[in-house]
């Protein structure tokens, strides 16, 4: 397995200046950008749309990890695509044809993620696994930053790591949600290789961003 990708979850940045922000965590050694979209509908908050991914898009060449919490999807799918997301990934939850949007999303030439929330079982990946790039676990509800790790998911964890072995395919498993460096150890000892923060990786102050992520790669 490769090592740990970092993706910052912009989500915790200071929102009023968005282009720095993004740049920080760029020279802080961040492996992708993660960017949380949220409806006030699928999750009770509301946060940023295709506007904002495609003002931070100049500010980086890492690539832009988008978290779609918004139902319905499939009609926003072209404007994230054409914004600058990389990899777009969908709720299993949000929708009754979660097969379709991950399709629409390849169509698109970028890479598919699909995401379970904690009451989720990891069977539903069942007939998704030949078709994601990236497959998403949330350790929280989705909705907020800063809210603890729920434990159960590193179950659920294990076992899509095991999932995806048995494919054979080159799939990403990555873990939203109460990462820190203690959480972020135990993640990949259940079988992540990509880990979403962004408490932990935004506290501190921009000094301290680099450390934040060092700390969450085991130091
Ligand atoms: C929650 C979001 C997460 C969130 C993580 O709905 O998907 O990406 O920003 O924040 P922390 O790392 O603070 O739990
Ligand atoms: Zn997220």
């Amino acid at each position: 397995m490769q090592s740990v990708r970092i993706a910052p979850s912009i989500l915790s940045a200071d929102f009023a200046m968005l282009g720095e922000e993004v740049r920080a965590i760029d020279a802080a050694g961040a492996d992708w950008i993660h960017i949380d979209v949220m409806d006030g509908h699928f999750v009770p908050n509301i946060t940023m749309g295709p506007a904002v991914v495609k003002a931070i898009r100049p500010h980086t060449t890492k690539p832009f990890d988008v978290h779609l919490m918004i139902s319905p999807v499939d009609a926003y799918l072209d404007a994230f695509a054409e914004a600058g997301a990389d990899t777009i990934t969908v709720h299993v939850e949000a929708g009754p044809h979660i097969h379709r949007s991950l399709q629409h999303i390849r169509g698109l030439g970028k890479r598919a993620g699909v995401v379970l929330c904690p009451g989720t079982p990891a069977k539903m990946l069942d007939y998704l696994v030949d078709m994601v790039d990236l497959i998403l676990v949330m350790s929280v509800n989705p909705g907020f930053g800063g809210q603890s790790f729920i434990d159960s998911q590193l179950k659920k964890i294990a076992a899509i790591r095991k999932m995806i072995d048995a494919s054979g395919r080159t799939i990403d498993l990555e873990v939203d949600g109460g990462v820190d460096p203690i959480t972020a150890r135990q993640c990949i000892d259940a079988g992540a290789d990509a880990l979403v923060a962004g408490t932990a990786v935004f506290r501190g102050g921009r000094d301290a961003y680099a450390a934040n992520i060092a700390a969450l790669r085991g130091g």
